[in-house]
């Protein structure tokens, strides 16, 4: 099978030194790629700037921003059968970007943002009509929000994740999750390595397009 995986953060340029980002490491993706070659299936790995090695026998695309990310996914989403979406996209980008460093003044600045393409919600309105599994990172309200993304964004799978928890989730080695099925089951996780747990999702995910 060939399977479509966005990992990592985005970067959203304000200046040429400065971006806006977020805590995502990568791991929880590259951990599903590592799983999904492993079990036999033909990976391409779409990813953010990572400190992570690109893991063997992937077809591997950088990528810095969602505009790019968003690209990227458009132009392979064709070719597979599985997309899991574990990347921390940016939802806002500086509205504008200067072409020199922004030099400091007295007093505040605003920075004015606007909205970046949401990859994963435009996939099914796009057309795909593949298995689609989503991730949904909350500190609050997590089954309530994770179980309106799903229906929102036209998954067939969420895995949601509380982040609020310091000792799983962003940039941690291990996470819990809760998987909500569009088809209403859920099913609970207790904390995992991202090794274990990219495992077991590879299967669950798997199971879903047979
Ligand atoms: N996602 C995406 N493109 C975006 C934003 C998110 O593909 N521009 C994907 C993520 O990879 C993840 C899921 O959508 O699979 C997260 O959903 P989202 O609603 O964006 O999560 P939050 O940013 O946490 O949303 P909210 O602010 O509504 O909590």
């Amino acid at each position: 099978m060939r399977i479509l995986i966005t990992a990592g953060p985005t970067r959203e340029p304000i200046d040429p030194v400065r971006f806006l980002s977020n805590r995502s490491s990568g791991k929880m993706g590259y951990s599903l790629a590592v799983a999904a070659v492993a079990a036999g299936h033909d990976v391409v790995l779409i990813s953010g700037p990572t400190a992570l090695s690109c893991p063997q026998g992937v077809e591997f695309v950088a990528i810095e921003t969602a505009e790019e990310l968003y690209q990227a996914v458009k132009q392979r989403i064709s070719t597979v059968q599985l997309a899991i979406f574990s990347a921390a996209v940016a939802d806002y980008r500086p509205a504008v970007v200067a072409e020199q460093k922004i030099k400091k003044t007295v007093g505040k600045m605003t920075l004015e943002l606007e909205r970046t393409p949401d990859v994963l919600g435009a996939i099914r309105s796009g057309g795909f009509d593949g298995i689609l599994v989503g991730f949904a990172a909350e500190t609050t309200g997590l089954l309530a929000h994770a179980r309106e993304k799903l229906m929102r964004k036209g998954c067939d799978l969420i895995v949601a994740n509380d982040v609020s928890r310091k000792d799983i989730g962003f940039d941690s080695d291990h996470n819990a999750v809760t998987l909500l099925f569009a088809d209403g089951r859920t099913q609970e996780w207790d904390r995992l390595t991202k090794r274990e747990l990219a495992e077991k999702l590879i299967g669950e995910c798997v199971n879903l397009v047979k």
